[in-house]
């Protein structure tokens, strides 16, 4: 249910500098999911009747990322004067005339901050019927961050920024971490109040704090229960550091949920991934984008699988795959390399030092060892033999290997592609398979082996090998 009363502004207009990126900063991924993609779904969670991003750096890249993710976000672009208390202003005028309600502020760069926590928040703003509610956090080292100056009675005065603060207001340590709720005519007014006299000549939303509570408004902050929910992302460091705590929740999640997960450390699973019960992932595995994992599979270790569906029960060992079907019971790798369009039938098998693209290899059928499998289809059942090669790439395009069910190739065969090969056939060791070969055939174009005697002697007496030759017929005469 939408809620009337409720805008959210997301802040998405800085630079993000300390990246050193040329992707804009709140487009870089924890989870599979871009920053600011965390920051949207918190916001859409709580079902607000608008939400309002404020964007300058990068805006057409940010937009565009932001817009897919939830589709009818207003976009307000942010003029040149700096700051969040300006940042906030041209957001609230995307809101339409008469919306009265409250607006809950967020940063894009605050990944971790969950609904849950901006719900309470949300609560307490309004069940203390406050003007202004700051979600604020104790930190033991609040170095950077603006600090919550609280008066004698304990309530807040205002917040001070780093490069403001006295030294006294330095030893502080409960910090504002951005985000909070406004009611929005008090806001709107007191932001037309708000100048740029300070260390960074920017526009402080932070600023309206104080000014609402010398105007004797109710304002408060609420310290969140566990500081990293409101930890910013401004560097690698710390997007490594969400990106392990985000980790962390995940892993439990599945955990909780019934699958076994050997070593958490070594697993790294995206936000959009799902798991069945009883599946087992083992070390040093990374399940990515829209995988899905049906139950009792086991997966790893050393396995990075991105976007695959990997059906019930199916092995997976040593395996990169992106872009693959992997049927139920079947067993892929040790050492395979599943490209775009594989897609292995119930049973089947991808085995060790395989390559398949564009491989449709159906129910029971196996490709056990050292071959290259692509642009091919292959029936049920058949066995295609150690070493072979489908060679669909004569230079210039690319060409189709059918295979039919029940076949048996022999080893170290190559696949000539455009060739079919009809159910039932069966090919010699060595075979270059050029023409179609018809159901129940065997196929072979080696030459006849010839054994020239004595060719050792003649051509390399006196060496290692003619001198063994030498002893061995000596030994049968
Ligand atoms: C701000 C707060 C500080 C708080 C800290 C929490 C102010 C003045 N200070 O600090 O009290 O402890 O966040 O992380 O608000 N942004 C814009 N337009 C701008 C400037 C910033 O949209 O002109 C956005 C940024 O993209 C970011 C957010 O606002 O998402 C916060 O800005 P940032 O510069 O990271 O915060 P600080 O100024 O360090
Ligand atoms: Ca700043």
């Amino acid at each position: 249910m939408t809620d009337p009363n409720l805008a959210i502004i997301i802040l998405a207009a800085g630079q993000g500098t300390r990246m050193k990126s040329s992707l804009p900063k709140i487009l870089h991924t924890i989870a599979g999911v871009p920053l600011v993609g965390h920051v949207l779904a918190s916001a859409a969670a709580l079902e607000p009747a608008h939400v309002v991003a404020v964007v300058r750096h990068e805006r057409d890249r940010v937009v565009g990322v932001m817009s897919e993710l939830l589709p009818g976000l207003l976009i307000v672009d942010q003029d040149d004067v700096p700051g969040t208390g300006r940042a906030v202003e041209q957001g609230l005028a995307a809101l339409p005339e008469g919306f009265d309600g409250d607006v809950v502020i967020v940063s894009g760069d605050v990944p971790l901050l969950d609904s849950v926590t901006i719900a309470a928040l949300l609560a307490e703003h309004r069940s203390t019927a406050s003007t202004a509610t700051l979600l604020s956090a104790l930190l033991d080292d609040a170095t950077g961050y603006g600090r919550v100056v609280r008066g004698a009675d304990g309530g807040l005065d205002r917040i001070v920024e780093q490069k403001d603060a006295t030294d006294d207001e330095l030893t502080i340590t409960e910090i504002n971490s951005g985000t909070y709720v406004f009611g929005v005519g008090p806001l709107r007014e007191q932001l037309a109040l708000v100048g740029t006299d300070n260390a960074q000549k920017e526009k402080y939303l932070t600023d309206v704090l104080g000014l609402l509570k010398q105007a004797g408004s109710a304002v408060a902050a609420v310290p969140v229960s566990q500081p990293w929910l409101v930890a910013g992302v401004n560097d690698r460091i710390q997007l490594a550091e969400a990106a392990l705590r985000l980790n962390d929740l995940i892993v439990r999640g599945h955990q909780r949920n019934g699958v076994s997960i050997v070593d958490p450390a070594s697993t790294w699973i995206d936000l959009s991934v799902s798991i069945g019960e009883d599946a087992e992932i083992l070390p040093n595995t990374q399940l990515k984008g829209a995988t899905t994992i049906e139950r009792d599979a086991i997966i790893g270790p050393d396995t990075t699988l991105v976007d695959c569906e990997v059906k019930q029960g199916a092995t997976v060992k040593r395996t990169d795959a992106t872009l693959a079907v992997i049927g139920a019971w079947s067993t892929v790798g040790p050492f395979a390399y599943l490209r775009p369009g594989t897609d292995l039938g119930a049973e089947g098998k991808i085995g060790t030092f395989v390559e398949t693209k564009n491989a449709v290899i159906g129910a029971g059928s196996k490709v056990p060892h050292l071959s290259y499998v692509g642009d091919t289809t292959v029936g049920v059942g058949s066995n295609i033999g150690a070493g072979t090669i489908t060679a669909n790439y004569d230079g210039v395009n690319k060409h189709k290997t059918v295979v039919g069910s029940h076949v048996r190739t022999g080893s170290h065969n190559v696949f000539v592609a455009p060739v079919r090969i009809g159910d039932g056939a069966y090919s010699g060791a060595g075979t270059v398979i050029r023409k179609d070969v018809a159901p129940g055939a065997l196929a072979i174009n080696v030459a006849p082996q010839r054994n020239m005697a004595g060719w050792v002697e003649a051509n390399r007496a006196g060496s290692a090998a003619a001198k063994a030759a030498a002893e061995a017929s000596e030994e049968t005469n």
